[in-house]
């Protein structure tokens, strides 16, 4: 096991390049289930999430290669349609190979996910989309046992809430299904928009990309010419870094990313008083006078992202004022408050929402990641500390930010990975 020794009172400056979403690239490698031929994918994060997949798809029967961020995939000899618990229960998005192997195979076996330390995270609307498909869903040891013999069919489906896998599992699904399948209320992630497009550029027609409502023509189970790829940049990895610039404010350059993708967060750093300034693959962060406080509230794209409140909330310790923060997508997403408040912060919680007081001297200590995105926040309070804090169960780090210390070294901090 490693800790992060990450030493306080931090200027950052110079430039970090950002790696491939690790949340695009895990519903595109599910997707070549539902490829008749090997491709090559570019730009993907080396991260463990990304690595977990591949081992599941490989226990499926696929061959893959996975080096300098390169995969290169072949599924067309993938029997078994049974993703076992050892795998999904390091990852539940690997619930994300449900739809694809049920429209192939017709039949499958994934693991319930369970739950995770953000909130209970719940699938019904994955299943009850595929059973308006006509699937026969059945949850039996922990397992969802799928069979849809006849293979799915084309319909129209509403979903409940906003669910971005839920939302992937079924436009995958509906790519092989048996004629036209209309879905509502569909999550509009930059992430689902290039699962489209590249099911698009496989022989799929869909409307709507982009937007709530698509329409999709399903391939009546013929597997799908799939083309080569490089996967987007990871807009909550460039909004990390650009929150570690607010932080110390510093004057850092994010380099390879799309910057529209990030503009509800870019905008919170303008309304908190930085500079913002952009070109077409670029943004740099220019420090303030006086950090304003924020009212934050997370929901769906384009909207404020909920994998950027942690880090929010530890800017808004250094905010000139009380700042709110409504988390509206998960029940459970304040888990870093109490690791947080251990450096001395003031945040009182009251159901979904905190109370952020600003103004905080913090003090280095030994804190515990409990989140992918609840451990980012320590490492930016650390940044602004006093002494040297420990930030300990980094594993969830590595789940989806690629050589993080490595490349907050290169911004200039004093961050190493230790032995425990
Ligand atoms: C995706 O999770 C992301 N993961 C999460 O990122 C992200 O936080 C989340 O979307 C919201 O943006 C990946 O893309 C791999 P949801 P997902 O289904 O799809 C409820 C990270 O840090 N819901 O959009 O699991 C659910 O409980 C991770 O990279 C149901 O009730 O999230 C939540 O309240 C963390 N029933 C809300 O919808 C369902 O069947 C949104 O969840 C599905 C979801």
């Amino acid at each position: 096991m490693y800790y992060l020794s990450i030493q306080g009172n931090q200027k950052l400056k110079g430039s970090v390049s950002i790696s491939g979403a690790k949340n695009a690239a895990l519903p595109l490698l599910a997707a070549t289930l539902l490829s008749k031929n090997k491709i090559n994918i570019t730009n993907v994060p080396e991260v463990a999430d990304v690595k977990t997949l591949l081992t599941l798809l490989g226990n499926l029967g696929s061959i893959s290669s996975y080096e300098n961020n390169n995969v290169t995939i072949d599924t067309t000899k993938v029997k078994s349609a049974c993703a076992n618990y050892d795998i999904v229960r390091t990852m539940r998005a690997s619930i994300l190979t449900l739809g694809p192997l049920l429209a192939r195979f017709g039949h499958c076996e994934v693991s319930m996910p369970g739950g995770c330390a953000i909130g209970q995270r719940p699938i019904d609307l994955h299943l009850k989309a595929l059973e308006q498909m006509g699937a026969k869903i059945e949850l039996k040891d922990g397992y969802v046992l799928a069979t849809a013999p006849q293979g799915l069919k084309g319909t129209t489906i509403i979903f409940d809430k906003v669910t971005v896998t839920g939302s992937e599992n079924i436009i995958m699904a509906a790519s092989l299904a048996h004629g036209v399948t209309k879905l509502v209320n569909v999550a509009k992630e930059p992430e689902v928009v290039q699962l489209c497009e590249v099911l698009q550029n496989a022989g799929v027609k869909i409307e709507g990309v982009g937007t709530a409502n698509l329409t999709i023509i399903g391939s009546y189970g013929k597997l799908l010419d799939m083309k080569n790829f490089k996967v987007i940049p990871d807009r909550i990895e460039a909004g990390t870094y650009l929150c570690a610039g607010a932080i110390t404010n510093s004057q850092i350059t994010i380099t390879d990313v799309i910057p529209e993708h990030i503009e509800a967060i870019t905008l919170k750093l303008i309304q908190m008083g930085f500079g913002i300034e952009t070109t077409k693959e670029t943004i740099t962060i220019i420090p303030t006078e006086k950090i304003l406080p924020a009212d934050i509230e997370t929901t769906e794209y384009p909207g404020f992202p909920t994998d950027m409140q942690a880090q929010f909330m530890a800017l808004c310790t250094q905010a000139s004022g009380t700042s709110i923060i409504d988390e509206r997508l998960f029940e459970n997403r304040f888990m870093h408050v109490s690791e947080l408040s251990r450096m001395g912060t003031n945040i009182k919680l009251k159901g979904h929402s905190a109370t952020v007081e600003g103004n905080t001297e913090l003090n280095a200590a030994d804190v515990m990641a409990t989140d992918l995105r609840a451990s980012s926040a320590l490492i930016l309070a650390a940044f602004v500390a006093k002494g040297t804090t420990k930030v300990h169960r980094i594993y969830h780090l590595d789940r989806g930010y690629e050589n993080l210390e490595g490349k907050f070294s290169l911004l200039g901090a004093k961050i190493e990975r230790l032995e425990e």
